[in-house]
């Protein structure tokens, strides 16, 4: 592909400042604390990263997009940071009291080898815990609606937001004691158009779907989008909409 999708590409530490609760959420639920050791699948700028080091545990974020790696770094200047993937973490076996990803392996075009990385990053009788985007609600629509017009289709497409499936892929893959919880951010902007206009300019993923499409295709994606986050309106005055996510715990058992 000539132009692959880059993280690294706009402004994601926009998008990031938003999610920041989430992250405080994730580290609580996975009960991170003084002097753990914590890793970060696809860190971003490292919001996980930074809520666990000042829980005063020890990170270590992994990402595969260099510039959002350096901006963790920034970030986090206790914490140790690499570019690399999570199917294939640049991590030793068992190295983690808990190995965490909000909002990251969600991402991973193989899901399977995803969870079990991080499984083999965890040691025995360690926590393991991510966030997933439940598919109701304006925010997650208008990102399928792009999705479904940039990504090639998938049989078998993963399914995040569903608890069972989430629930057996990291059984399947060596975890136990999964537990599914659910958590919700709100989002907001000036009108369902800026907020769409926003990701426009500024997220990676808008940026590159902008690309891949011509003017009509993309004009006609707005209207669809806005049309969706108005149904999703909570504030008539501006743009305000509620999304819900899980927070899915589990363990690598005893040896
Ligand atoms: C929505 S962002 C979440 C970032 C961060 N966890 C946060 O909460 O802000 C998704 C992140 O996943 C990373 N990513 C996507 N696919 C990846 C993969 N296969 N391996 C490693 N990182 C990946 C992207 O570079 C991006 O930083």
């Amino acid at each position: 592909m000539t132009d692959p999708l880059n993280w690294g590409d706009g402004d994601y530490a926009r998008t990031a400042e938003t999610l920041m609760p989430a992250a405080e959420v994730l580290v609580e639920a996975a009960g991170v604390g003084e002097g753990d050791d914590v890793l970060d699948v696809a860190c971003g700028t490292g919001n996980v990263s930074l809520a666990a080091s000042q829980r005063g545990a020890r990170v270590t974020g992994v990402d595969g997009a260099d510039v959002l790696v350096d901006a963790a770094r920034e970030r986090v200047p206790g914490g140790e940071f690499h570019v690399g993937e999570a199917e294939a973490l640049p991590v030793d076996y068992g190295a983690f009291d808990i190995a965490l990803s909000a909002f990251g392996v969600i991402f991973s075009p193989d899901p399977d080898r995803a969870a079990a990385e991080l499984v083999r990053a965890t040691r025995a009788g360690g926590r393991i815990a991510i966030t997933t985007w439940d598919p109701a609600g304006a925010i997650h629509t208008a990102g399928t609606m792009l999705a479904a017009e940039v990504f090639p289709p998938r049989s078998d497409p993963p399914r995040w937001g569903d608890a069972a499936w989430v629930t057996a892929l990291l059984e399947r893959n060596g975890a136990d004691d999964v537990v599914v919880g659910e958590e919700q951010l709100t989002f907001a902007a000036k009108s369902p158009a800026h907020w769409f206009a926003e990701q426009e300019e500024h997220h990676p993923v808008w940026r590159w779907g902008r690309r891949q499409l011509d003017d009509t295709g993309w004009e006609r994606l707005r209207a669809r989008s806005v049309a969706v986050l108005a149904d999703g309106n909570e504030d008539p005055a501006a743009f305000r909409t509620t999304s819900r996510y899980l927070v899915i715990t589990a363990r690598r058992p005893e040896a």
